[in-house]
């Protein structure tokens, strides 16, 4: 099968050495080596140092685990492995993935096998602060269009260097009750902090401009911009049709939606953990892009699939969008020893480069668990670990 492969994606890898130094071959058969010999052959290959190698195994100790909640009494830890064989934006990527689940790692890897090259991009890097006006006098919405700058100027005076408002929206929601937002570059961090600072940080001029009561003054969650992957796949024909014709299944039913994207979040939010993002703002974001994604029969939206599946050129064609609010400064981020080492591991790619990271392996996640679903079901590949426990 001819799989095309003329991609040109921006793709910014701060340490290119680690790309040059992932040989493919040096992982065949490896999930029928021991922990150790795999632990090995990921640091050798990425050439971790002592420090991170130690954070693999062991996660998190105690004083660190006290540092980041309150009332702590132990660390609960997970499996953490990597998936392989992914290529994209043509370069090779030893993923990290944390996750209870069997079979999602090596799904993650069995797809992107099917794949010659994924196509993947970030989101922009911004992010809404929002603030919720009660009792504005009539004027309020011209003056804060009249003061925008002023606000972006308080705004820019709270955020860090490395931050910039950059636009004020405004919108009536109900009787006596406005919303105001800020757009927000937060540039590599995830940005939740500085954004909710920020927010309170110019609620007393906000309430000086609309006479208002200023109320909430917290980020959303929903993120502006999305991310994307996309790619062909190389699986026989009958397969791929019917692959197509799962995809239809969840883009007219919402039921089989949340099931298949439960698929994909499988992907994404094992890198989100691994990696030390804030997993619940990943899912949050990406269930409500999905609200309006399937297809009511007679009219109108409903919540649907976050991919789309489709035969071009006689081949299967798949495509992942999402929102993907990542960070790779701030955070767990630093603090998490087991999440810096997954970031140095990843070669430190840039917040984009993340978020296109974990795009692609939710798009492989879903292309496996589609195929397996419509061909043998999933439970042969969940009953392969689960006899190997029993041995
Ligand atoms: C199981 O964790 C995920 C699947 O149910 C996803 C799907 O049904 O598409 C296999």
């Amino acid at each position: 099968m001819n799989i095309p492969h003329n991609y040109n994606v921006r793709f910014i890898w701060h340490n290119k050495a680690i790309n040059n130094r992932l040989k493919r071959t040096a992982l065949h058969g490896f999930y029928r080596r021991s922990v150790d010999d795999r632990l090995e052959i990921v640091t050798d290959m990425t050439k971790l140092g002592a420090e991170h190698e130690r954070a693999l195994r062991m996660g998190m100790d105690m004083d660190t685990a006290d540092s980041l909640v309150e009332n702590v009494v132990g660390v609960y830890a997970l499996p953490l492995g990597v998936a392989t064989n992914f290529r994209i934006n043509g370069k090779d990527v030893l993923v990290p993935m944390v996750t209870e689940e069997p079979s999602v790692i090596a799904a993650a890897s069995a797809g992107a096998k099917a794949t010659k090259d994924i196509k993947a991009a970030g989101p922009l890097p911004y992010v809404i602060g929002q603030i919720q006006v009660l009792n504005p006098t009539k004027g309020a919405m011209n003056m804060i269009k009249v003061r925008e700058q002023d606000i972006l100027d308080a705004a820019n005076n709270i955020l860090s260097k490395r931050m910039s408002a950059i636009k004020v929206t405004y919108a009536i929601l109900a009787d006596e009750m406005i919303k105001m937002e800020i757009v927000v570059d937060v540039g590599e961090a995830m940005g939740a902090n500085a954004v909710n600072t920020m927010c309170e940080g110019v609620a007393p001029l906000i309430q000086e401009i609309t006479g208002g009561r200023v109320l909430l003054r917290i980020l959303s969650n929903g993120a502006p911009h999305i991310g994307y992957a996309e790619a062909y796949f190389d699986v026989e024909r009958a397969v791929a049709e019917d692959i197509v014709n799962a995809y239809n299944f969840a883009l007219f039913d919402s039921s089989r939606a949340i099931t298949h994207n439960k698929g994909v979040m499988n992907g994404v939010t094992a890198v989100g953990l691994a990696t030390g993002q804030d997993t619940r703002a990943l899912e949050a974001g990406a269930h409500a892009y999905a609200a309006d994604k399937g297809i009511v029969q007679g009219g109108g939206s409903a919540y649907g699939p976050l991919s789309r599946w489709d035969i071009r050129k006689d081949i299967l064609w798949g495509r992942l969008s999402m929102p993907l609010q990542v960070g790779v400064i701030g955070g767990l981020t630093t603090r998490h020893p087991a999440a810096a080492a997954c970031l140095e591991l990843l070669g430190n790619p840039s917040k984009y480069d993340l978020a296109a990271i974990m795009a692609a392996v939710g798009l492989c996640q879903n292309f496996s668990a589609l195929r397996a679903l419509a061909t043998d079901g999933i439970q042969k590949g969940h009953m392969k670990l689960h006899r190997r426990r029993l041995e």
